[in-house]
């Protein structure tokens, strides 16, 4: 097959957070800052994924802000050519910060939203004082002019919250809002049953989305997850394993997505030992579910195989025991109905108390 050249690159430069999302989508196992990737390196990696094709640089985390090194990282991405944007919590810019980053030529602000108002934002986030600091920031960001989008996982806890967050993203001007239903790896798979939305609401938030999409069509993109266990239609996960993106990880792994060290058996190259054109063409990992020669059936003779790609390879993983099996989220998997059950609400499901995630 012909790989085309990667569009985007997700660097993670660090797992360090002030948050403790329940749902985030970082490894369980986090990476400590001693064994983050050194500036040099990053600056090289943004010059590699340049010349590789790359057009846009998502800066994540953790929280990105916490490297002090941030806006030489932003100078530097700008240099290769990349747009960049910046994923954040904004726990931790200050006006001043924010200034700096811009003048490194920083292109756009993506703002995670927690929660609508204090008590739910802070509650989920795991940080008291949070929701406050975040619409500071919020007001800077409109204030600069800076493209903002704002992004909000949404789960059984706050989907009511829906409509509101739509009226802040009008309010802080921003150009798009990501409306993300939980999606369930990393620390939101071990918070599964406390954050599983009910058939109900994932239902309202469909309707929702679809409505405001056509009253607020011109002034603001929606973006939306879905919720995959609750339709029966696997989502097409990272638009196609080793297609489309990659990621670096805080230590210099290079991933086919975020979450693919989950999957035993992969082996991954490194930022700092092999080029990048090397890892994306010709790595092991990269072409282990590139394309349809390793499916199984039902996708390997399904009609949707080149539209979801059989769904999403970590899920295969987490749910059914092997990654190269249907996503369990589609309907044509055997395991499909135990995953509906999972979506059926109990009492005793709201009194679960949250994992935070933690270092
Ligand atoms: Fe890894 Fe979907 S999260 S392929």
């Amino acid at each position: 097959m012909n790989t085309p050249a990667p569009i985007a690159m997700l660097a993670e430069l660090t797992h360090r957070c002030p948050l403790a999302c329940p749902y985030c989508s970082n490894p369980v196992a986090l990476t400590q800052k001693a064994q983050e990737l050194p500036t040099e390196v990053w600056v090289s990696a943004f010059q590699q994924a340049a010349e590789l094709g790359v057009l846009q640089l998502h800066l994540s985390g953790g929280e990105p802000l916490a490297r002090h090194d941030l806006s030489d990282l932003i100078a530097a991405a700008r240099d290769a050519g990349l747009y960049t944007n910046l994923i954040t919590s904004a726990i931790g810019l200050t006006e001043k910060r924010l200034k700096t980053l811009e003048d490194a030529g920083l292109d756009h602000i993506q703002l995670s939203l927690q929660g609508t108002d204090t008590e739910m934002a802070d509650y989920i986030g795991g940080y008291k004082g949070g929701f406050a600091r975040k619409m500071q920031a919020a007001a800077w960001v409109r204030a600069a002019g800076i493209p903002l989008t704002l992004n909000t996982v949404l789960h059984r806890k706050n989907l009511h919250q829906l409509p509101r967050a739509i009226e802040m993203a009008l309010e802080m001007e921003a150009r798009r809002i990501e409306v993300a239903i939980v999606q369930f790896h990393g620390w939101a798979l071990d918070n599964r049953a406390a954050l599983m939305p009910t058939k109900e609401q994932a239902d309202e938030a469909t309707r929702l989305v679809i409505k405001a999409r056509g009253i607020y069509k011109g002034r603001l993109v929606l973006d939306y997850v879905p919720a995959d266990y609750h339709t029966g239609v696997p989502k097409r996960c990272m638009g196609g394993w080793g297609m489309v993106g990659l990621n670096i990880a805080p230590d210099g792994q290079v991933l086919p997505c975020h979450a693919a060290q989950t999957i035993p058996g992969l082996t991954f190259q490194r930022i700092d030992d092999t080029p990048l054109r090397d890892i994306w063409y010709n790595g092991p990992a990269f072409n282990a579910y590139r394309g349809d020669n390793w499916m199984q059936e039902p996708c390997k003779s399904c009609e949707f195989k080149k539209r979801d790609f059989g769904g999403c390879r970590c899920q295969a993983m987490a749910i059914a025991g092997d990654a190269a099996a249907t996503d369990p989220t589609c309907q044509k998997s055997p395991l499909n109905v135990q995953l509906q059950n999972l979506t059926n609400h109990t009492q005793n499901e709201d009194e679960i108390e949250l994992t935070y995630r933690k270092m």
